[in-house]
């Protein structure tokens, strides 16, 4: 057991599994039967918190205190804090994201720019934190966007729940969305697939061109969610409506009679894994209609010079020429650029007076043992580098050269 209750108090363990959701809700259920009509919440020995636990919970605290059922925190833990369960964080601008790393809090967002920052600021962040197999990153752009634009499409709640994580042990990226409306049987219901049950919505909703209204959508959104998640071999689980689907690599199982609010407010969890050491075909993913679908990289497109360069202005993209880590996370994002195009990167160091040797180590030091030397000579172009930047980056990439080669 991961949580109990105790009169009007829940305590909590680690939050790391879909079915501390359920004994949530089982927890609040039978406390309300029993009487109670306000309940406090005890997260003190709560250590670890992952999406999948974390978001649904922290969207329910949110629903209850919002519709008479006041929820009071007594007890306190670090990792609950950092990852704002309590107090999921409405972002009002982009610009309020540029200086927060994005991923390990919940978002609460309500409109399509909520999701447009959100998915790009996220994206931005994952692309700085280490290297990622080719077409993982836009496998994962389509997932979050489908889902999350699904929740201010169908969901008739105004608002949903997100956060994100990278784990960088197991190599894997993990994301839950949640909202507490209708619910995804509640909202195909009436239309013309006409689902049996709950657990008989989750699996059309996963089909292609299943959409509870031809006009307002295409049904592609789910269908792709579950191609790429498959073409991963990564793990998908939807809940609603009293039912759940778990998909792991091509392996598909259902469960139904699981809690939730109620049976019209059937609440959607969407949570998937992929393993980002593996590469996503989104031409094979995204299929629809039999034909692939074109995924445009406009970021890339952006840098793009005339002379079908890419251009990587190292003063804009860098927080800082100082340390490793700053080293480390331009060094990502130009391995990141180079699994999505061919084309010769050119770093312009116009404007960087100094950098520190870590810091010329973490970005090119390491990028040439990564390439070799050749491979690195053919890919990478510097420009604009002062005599001083000049001499250290020569001094660090040669003794780098040295020991690998050694
Ligand atoms: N969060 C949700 N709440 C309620 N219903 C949902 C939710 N997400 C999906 N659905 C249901 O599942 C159906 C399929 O979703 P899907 O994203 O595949 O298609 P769509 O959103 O209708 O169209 P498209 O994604 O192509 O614009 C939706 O039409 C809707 O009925
Ligand atoms: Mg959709």
């Amino acid at each position: 057991m991961t949580l109990y209750r105790e009169l009007d108090t829940i305590q909590f363990n680690d939050l790391t599994h879909p079915k501390d959701v359920s004994d949530f809700l089982k927890a609040i259920h039978f406390g309300k039967k029993a009487g109670f009509e306000e309940f406090k919440v005890d997260f003190s020995n709560t250590k670890a918190a992952f999406p999948n636990a974390v978001v649904p919970i922290s969207g329910l605290i949110d629903f209850y205190n919002n519709n008479g059922v006041p929820i009071k925190e007594i007890g306190e833990s670090p990792i609950v804090k950092a990852v704002h369960l309590l107090d999921p964080i409405i972002v009002k601008s982009e610009r309020e994201l540029y200086s927060m790393n994005s991923l390990n809090k919940v978002f609460k967002f309500t409109d399509s720019s909520h999701v447009f920052w959100l998915v790009n600021s996220m994206l931005d962040e994952l692309n700085s934190s280490d290297k990622f197999e080719k077409g993982v990153l836009e496998g994962l752009e389509w997932c979050l966007n489908e889902v999350m634009d699904n929740v201010i499409q169908h969901s008739n709640s105004n608002c949903g729940f997100v956060m994100g994580q990278i784990h960088k042990s197991s190599k894997h990226v993990a994301f839950t969305v949640f909202d507490a409306g209708r619910g995804i049987y509640n909202s195909l219901k009436n239309s013309s697939f006409n689902p049996r049950t709950p657990a008989d919505a989750l699996t059309l909703s996963l089909q292609e061109g299943v959409t509870r209204d031809k006009k307002i959508g295409q049904g592609n959104g789910m269908y792709g969610l579950r191609r790429i998640i498959e073409n991963n071999e990564g793990s998908l689980t939807l809940t609603s409506n009293s039912a759940s689907y778990f998909l792991k690599g091509n392996k598909a199982e259902i469960f139904d009679r699981i809690p939730t609010l109620s049976r019209e407010q059937g609440c959607a969890i969407v949570d998937f894994q992929l393993d980002y050491e593996k590469n996503v075909s989104i031409a094979d993913a995204l299929k629809f209609s039999g034909k692939s679908y074109e995924l445009v990289n406009l970021k890339i497109e952006e840098l793009e010079n005339d002379k079908g360069e890419i251009e990587f202005n190292l003063l804009q993209k860098s927080s800082g020429f100082g340390t490793r880590q700053a080293g480390e996370r331009i060094r990502n994002q130009l391995l990141n650029i180079h699994q999505q195009s061919n084309q010769v990167i050119v770093i312009d160091f116009k404007g960087v007076e100094l950098i520190s040797s870590s810091f010329a180590d973490e970005l090119l030091g390491k990028l040439v043992v990564e390439f070799g030397f050749f491979g690195f000579n053919n890919l990478i172009r510097m420009r604009n580098m002062n005599s001083l930047v000049q001499s250290i980056v020569q001094r660090s990439v040669g003794q780098r050269m040295a020991e690998s080669i050694e």
